[in-house]
């Protein structure tokens, strides 16, 4: 249900009949929003997963196809084991609740990355939640999770050698061996808290993607910031490498 499309010409809102399909976003910033309030950096994944909810709840409404987070990355596991710990409560959180308003969300919701490294209890509520959810058609809500853009690619490669030793890969085929194997690529990355730069996020995928990036530290980030990242790609001109 697209809940703006009546208000596709009210200024300052984005055009809502040129969305772009796939939007994925670095949850930065949780660190430094819970420092500047004197809190524990976990207090700031906690105000990020729900600030991650909010902003999936509004793809979904605006009628966003793919919403692609980056939640952990395969260098996130040299933090603090109490930090590592809090943000595998909180994704064990969401797919309890995800599990439960299932059908009142209707949304699909797919894991990305080795999710082998992850304890048995959460790699089950993966399996489940992906299971149930896969016939919804609304947003898909892609949670990257023990997730490295290099990393992918090896994987992707490897596998390839071992199922046609001696053949030469394709960029199609290594497309296919990737964890966002039918996924469109990501048209719009945003990362929030004034960093610039991928942090090995969808390295492959990204080759054609407009970047946003904005000061906002990720807990802080609302519908209006990701108006304003929507309006800004779709002013941008998207060329492919080809010429207009
Ligand atoms: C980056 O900010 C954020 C992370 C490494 C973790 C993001 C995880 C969540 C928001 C929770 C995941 C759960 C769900 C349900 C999506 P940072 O810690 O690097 O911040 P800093 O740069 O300010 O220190």
């Amino acid at each position: 249900m697209k809940l703006f499309k009546s208000r596709k010409n009210e200024a300052g809102r984005p055009d809502f009949d040129r969305l772009p399909r796939h939007i994925a976003v670095i949850m930065d910033g949780n660190g430094r929003w819970a420092k500047k309030r004197g809190l524990p950096r976990t207090a700031g994944h906690a105000a990020g997963a729900e600030v991650f909810r909010k902003i999936a709840t509004y793809c979904k409404d605006i009628g966003i196809e793919y919403f692609t987070v980056y939640a952990f990355s395969t260098e996130n596991w040299k933090r603090p084991a109490e930090e590592v710990e809090a943000i595998m409560k909180l994704l064990e959180k969401f797919l309890g609740e995800a599990l439960q308003d299932m059908e009142k969300n209707r949304v699909k919701v797919k894991f990305l990355g080795d999710i082998t490294a992850l304890s048995e209890d959460l790699q089950k509520l993966i399996a489940e939640t992906e299971e149930i959810s896969k016939k919804y058609e609304g947003v898909q809500v892609n949670l990257c999770v023990n997730y490295g853009g290099r990393d992918e690619l090896v994987r992707g490669v490897n596998a390839w050698i071992k199922e046609h030793p001696g053949q030469e890969i394709t960029e199609e085929v290594l497309d296919n061996h990737l964890y966002t194997a039918g996924i469109p690529e990501p048209d719009l990355i945003i990362r929030p808290s004034g960093e610039y730069r991928l942090s090995n996020f969808l390295m492959w995928q990204s080759a054609y993607s407009e970047l946003y990036f904005t000061d906002v530290l990720w807990p802080d980030f609302t519908t209006r910031d990701m108006d304003e990242a929507i309006i800004a790609y779709q002013s941008r001109d998207r060329r492919y490498g080809g010429i207009k």
